[in-house]
C-alpha cells in the first residue's frame, strides 16, 4: 500500500478568533480532540480561543466538553482531560490595537511555557466582515515574524505563522481580490490556507487516486468519450436559522463557487507531475482558467435558479421565513452549465447543481460517457430499450454513503442476445470499526504540517469567482425573475432545471435512476 509522505506535525499554538462561535464548539474543538485521540497532536500543542466575552480558561473548557462528548459519545476521559489542560481563552476585541496586543502577550506567555517554538496557526472563525480588520491587526501587532521562510537556509529551524481562512472567501470577484491583497500584505501565500471541507471528503480525494493510479480511465477521460458531467449536492434541509447569512449568500456562493468548484477541479484537471501541493494547485488553477465566460446576454440559457415554496410540514417556504428580505431573489437552488475552452473538454458541458429542501440528501459526481460509435445490435428485436444502448456511466457518490458505481451493458444470460445494463458497485465507506472523524481535523493537521495540497490558492479562488459572476450580478436578472416558490420542498428543483438538460437531450441522474 502506498500512502502520502507524512511530514511531522510541528508543535504550535492554534489561535481561534471567534472562540464563542458555533463553528468552534461544533466542529473545531471536537476535531482537535479527535486528532489528539489519533495521536497526531504533539504534546506541546496549545489551543488559544479569542473572543470578546469575558471568561476564564476553565469556564471555556467546561463549555466545550459537552460539544466534544456530543460528537464522540465514547469520549476517552483521559484524552479529553489532557487536551482540555492545553486549551486557553483570551477575552479581546481582535479588531482593536489593545485587543490584539493582549492576544500577543498571551501568545508569548503560552509559547514560553509550552515550547511551541514561536509557531502559530491562526483560524478565522468570525463573520467574514471581520476577516480583513483582524488580519490587519495581526500584521500591525508584529505577530507574523517568519519572513520568507521558503528561501531560508534552514527552514526547519525557523518559526512559522500560518492562517486558515474559512469560506465565504469574499462575496464577489472584487471583495475576494481585496481579501487576498490584505492577507498577502501580512502572510506569504505559502502560509495562507483557504479551507474547504469538501476537500476532506473521502470520495473527493479518491477521485484523484481513481483517475491517476489506474491506466484504464485516462485515455477516455475527455470530450471524445465523455458526453457530459453532473456534479450535484442536494440537501433536504432548508436554510433554518441561517436566513440572515443565507439571504446575502445564496446557493451559488454557498455551495457552487466554493465546494462544487473544488470537485470540478479534481474531475477536470490534467494529470499533475507529482502529488505535491504545487503541482496539484497549478493544475487546478488551469481548470477554472479554461472555463468559457458565460455570454452576458445568454445567462438565463446556462442556468436554472429557484427558491423553495412552503411545505406541508409547516415550513413557510424560503420567502416566508423570518429574516428574508421582502421580494428577495436569493436562490436556494442553482444549476449551472459550464463549458470549457481547452483540448480535453471543449464541447463537453459540466452541470453543477445544488439546492436546499430537495428530495434527497445526495452529493454525487456523474460521468456520463457517449454511446458506442455504432450499434451492432440495433436490428435485434430483443434489446432492452428499443435497440438503444445505454451509455456507460461512472457515479461517485459522496453522500448519503460513499460509493463508486460503473454502468455497462452485458448480455442477459439465456437464449439469444438481449442487452441489459448492470451496475458494478464498489463501497468506498471507511472501515466501520474506525472512528469517524470531523472533516476539519485532518485539514488542520495538514496546515500544522505545512501541506497545502488540499487548500485553495489565491488565483484559483479568484478565477472561480470570475466564472460565477455572470450568474450573480445584474446579468442574472432574467434568470432570477419569478423564482419565488418555483419549486416545492421534496422535489428536485424548478422545472427550468430539468429543461436545462432536456434542451440538449439529457437528463439528471435521478431521472435515470428511477
Ligand atoms: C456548508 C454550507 O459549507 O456546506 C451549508 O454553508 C451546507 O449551507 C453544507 O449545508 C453542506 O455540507 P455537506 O458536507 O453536508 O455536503
Amino acid at each position: 500500500m502506498m500512502t502520502s509522505t507524512f511530514q511531522t506535525v510541528d508543535p504550535c499554538i492554534f489561535v481561534i478568533f471567534g472562540a464563542s462561535g458555533d463553528l468552534t464548539a461544533r466542529k473545531l474543538v471536537p476535531a482537535m480532540y479527535e486528532m489528539a485521540r489519533a495521536g497526531l497532536l504533539p504534546k506541546e500543542t496549545r489551543i488559544l480561543g479569542v473572543a470578546r466575552r469575558e471568561k476564564t480558561d476553565d469556564q471555556w473548557r467546561e463549555e466545550l466538553e459537552p460539544w466534544v462528548r456530543k460528537h464522540n459519545p465514547d469520549m476517552d476521559e483521559s484524552i479529553w482531560r489532557d487536551l482540555a489542560g492545553r486549551i486557553h481563552y483570551q477575552s479581546a476585541d481582535a479588531t482593536t490595537e489593545e485587543g490584539m496586543a493582549a492576544v500577543g502577550t498571551r501568545i508569548a506567555g503560552i509559547d514560553t511555557e509550552a515550547g511551541t517554538c514561536g509557531n502559530l496557526l491562526f483560524f478565522l472563525s468570525v463573520a467574514s466582515s471581520l476577516y480583513e480588520p483582524i488580519v490587519q491587526r495581526i500584521d500591525l501587532a508584529g505577530l507574523v515574524v517568519e519572513g520568507k521562510r521558503w528561501c531560508s537556509l534552514e527552514p526547519s529551524k525557523a518559526s512559522w505563522q500560518r492562517i486558515i481562512v474559512e469560506k465565504p472567501f469574499g462575496e464577489n470577484d472584487q471583495s475576494a481580490r481585496a481579501l487576498n491583497r490584505t492577507l498577502g500584505r501580512a502572510f506569504e501565500e505559502e502560509s495562507i490556507y483557504r479551507i474547504d471541507h469538501y476537500l476532506a471528503k473521502e470520495v473527493i480525494q479518491s477521485l484523484l487516486v481513481f483517475r491517476f493510479a489506474n491506466i484504464l480511465w485516462e485515455p477516455v477521460w475527455n470530450q471524445q468519450y465523455i458526453d457530459h458531467v453532473q456534479i450535484s449536492a442536494a440537501e433536504t434541509v432548508g436554510v433554518g436559522q441561517r436566513t440572515a447569512f443565507y439571504d446575502q449568500t445564496g446557493a451559488i456562493r454557498d455551495m457552487i463557487q466554493s465546494h462544487l468548484f473544488q470537485v470540478l477541479a479534481f474531475v477536470a484537471m490534467e494529470p499533475p507531475t507529482d502529488y505535491t501541493p504545487e503541482h496539484i494547485r497549478n493544475e487546478k488553477v488551469k481548470v477554472t482558467d479554461a472555463i468559457v465566460p458565460t455570454p452576458a446576454d445568454r445567462v438565463a440559457e446556462f442556468c436554472a435558479l429557484g427558491q423553495y415554496g412552503p411545505g406541508e410540514d409547516g415550513d413557510p417556504g424560503y420567502a416566508g421565513s423570518e429574516g428574508v428580505a421582502p421580494g428577495s431573489t436569493t436562490e436556494t437552488f442553482a444549476a449551472l452549465q459550464l463549458q470549457f475552452q481547452n483540448w480535453r473538454w471543449a464541447g463537453t458541458p459540466f452541470y453543477l447543481r445544488s439546492g436546499k429542501r430537495l428530495a434527497e440528501k445526495r452529493t454525487e459526481v456523474v460521468i456520463q460517457f457517449k454511446p458506442p460509435a455504432a450499434n451492432l445490435f440495433r436490428k435485434l428485436p430483443i434489446t432492452a430499450d428499443a435497440g438503444r444502448l445505454e451509455p456507460n456511466r461512472l457515479v461517485f457518490t459522496v453522500a448519503p454513503h460513499e460509493e463508486l458505481s460503473l454502468r455497462f451493458e452485458t448480455k442477459r444470460p439465456g437464449l439469444g442476445i438481449r442487452v441489459d445494463p448492470i451496475d458494478m458497485v464498489a463501497a468506498l465507506d471507511r472501515d466501520p470499526d474506525e472512528p469517524v472523524v470531523e472533516a476539519y481535523g485532518p485539514l488542520i493537521i495538514d496546515a500544522m504540517r505545512g501541506d497545502q495540497t488540499l487548500f485553495k490558492s489565491r488565483i484559483e479562488v479568484e478565477s472561480a469567482w470570475d466564472a460565477v459572476m455572470p450568474f450573480l450580478d445584474d446579468r442574472s436578472a432574467v434568470a432570477r425573475a419569478g423564482i419565488k416558490d418555483n419549486y416545492g420542498p421534496g422535489s428536485w428543483g424548478p422545472e427550468s432545471s430539468r429543461e436545462l438538460l432536456a434542451r440538449h437531450g439529457r437528463r439528471w441522474y435521478e431521472e435515470e435512476r428511477s
